[in-house]
């Protein structure tokens, strides 16, 4: 059932629900996610039971401040400090050390955590009606099944659970990516997932190089959201560059005789697209847009029984490099 998060009756009864240790579709200003109680160990496995995601996979907790850190972390280290003064609320999330005797399950048996404090107006108000209850954090992944396309509307998340799950509506997700992750345990700031907030923004802040995942000894965890293959619409996709692109609707221009549209270009680039049966969609050329609309896009596809995807390499720039990731993830499955 989806509830208007504006409503702030329909706040309370959403607070109430996950105090009883119910799951809840939580508007983000990133994608949907599917919430839990990040303190209730049964209520954090209904989460991974409703999405297939094996229950080793951490998960992002949610608070409504920089105080709700001190409830879940053991420390902060100062870089770690910096990126939350300066990026919260927002989209980033940051690895920290995890108090023991706190959210075992939500964080899969790591003994780090997963810590991001929305800047969704209706995720805050929830979060503060929610600790007003003696809830310290919501522990929310994604709201789609496991490895499928984030969702990014209330619909979205009704497709992927049913009608059985409390939804709060907040509108389409403005920035429709997932967070950029930060592991922040391992002594320098390692990038996870690259998201919205730039590699050059964190570096400025932390006031040092952004390490890869591989670069440090120390084995990353598990992160779902870091596998090869992930992020998948039902329909195969490809990357191409636009020149490639063309040359390959030229080619198939030839042979393509009509029926129904199974195949989808998705490109910056203005291409001679010889078909009608082929359904063109411009990609925005500003990457923060392009990254708003990607995974609704994938899912209007998918929607149209489309069985292959075309889609226009994005530029190598930093600020498109959460948008080439998803993309070569989607392309990897
Ligand atoms: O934007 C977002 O981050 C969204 C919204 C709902 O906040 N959430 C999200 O959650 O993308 P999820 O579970 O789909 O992705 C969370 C990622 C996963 O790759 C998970 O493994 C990683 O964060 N993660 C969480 N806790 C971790 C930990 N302690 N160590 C390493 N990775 C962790
Ligand atoms: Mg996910």
């Amino acid at each position: 059932m989806i509830l208007d998060g504006r409503d702030p009756a329909a706040v309370q009864r959403a607070a109430e629900a996950l105090r009883a240790g119910e799951l809840l579709g939580l508007p983000t200003e990133t994608v949907y996610g599917l919430a839990a109680d990040a303190d209730q160990d049964a209520a954090v496995a209904q989460i991974f039971a409703a999405k297939g995601r094996p229950s080793d996979h951490p998960l992002i907790v949610h608070v409504a401040d920089a105080q709700g850190v001190d409830h879940y972390a053991q420390a902060v280290p100062d870089f770690a400090r910096a990126l939350l003064q300066r990026f919260w609320p927002g989209p980033l999330t940051l690895i920290l050390p995890r108090r023991p005797s706190v959210a075992a399950a939500a964080a899969g048996g790591q003994d780090s955590i997963g810590l991001r404090c929305p800047a969704h107006p209706v995720a805050h108000a929830l979060l503060l009606a929610a600790r007003e209850r003696g809830v310290h954090g919501l522990a929310a992944p994604s709201a789609n099944q496991f490895g499928r396309v984030s969702p990014t509307t209330p619909a979205h998340v009704q497709g992927e659970f049913g009608d059985e799950l409390l939804i709060l509506d907040g509108g389409a997700c403005e920035v429709g990516i997932e967070s950029t992750i930060v592991d922040c345990t391992r002594g320098a700031p390692v990038l996870l997932r690259p998201g919205r907030i730039t590699r050059e923004q964190i570096e400025q802040v932390c006031g040092q190089r952004l390490r890869d995942k591989d670069e440090l000894a120390a084995p990353a965890p598990r992160a779902s959201g870091t596998l090869e293959a992930h992020y998948a619409p039902r329909a195969k996709v490809r990357l191409m560059e636009g020149k490639a692109l063309q040359t390959a609707l030229q080619v198939l221009g030839r042979d393509f005789d009509g029926g129904k549209a199974t195949i989808a270009v998705y490109a910056r680039s203005i291409l001679h697209v010889p078909s009608v049966n082929l359904l063109y969609r411009r990609m925005p050329d500003d990457a923060a847009a392009a990254a708003q609309q990607l995974f609704a896009a994938l899912r209007d596809f998918d929607a149209q029984g489309v069985q292959l995807i075309w889609v226009e390499q994005p530029p190598q720039t930093t600020e498109w490099e959460g948008v080439r990731d998803r993309l070569q993830r989607a392309a990897a499955s």
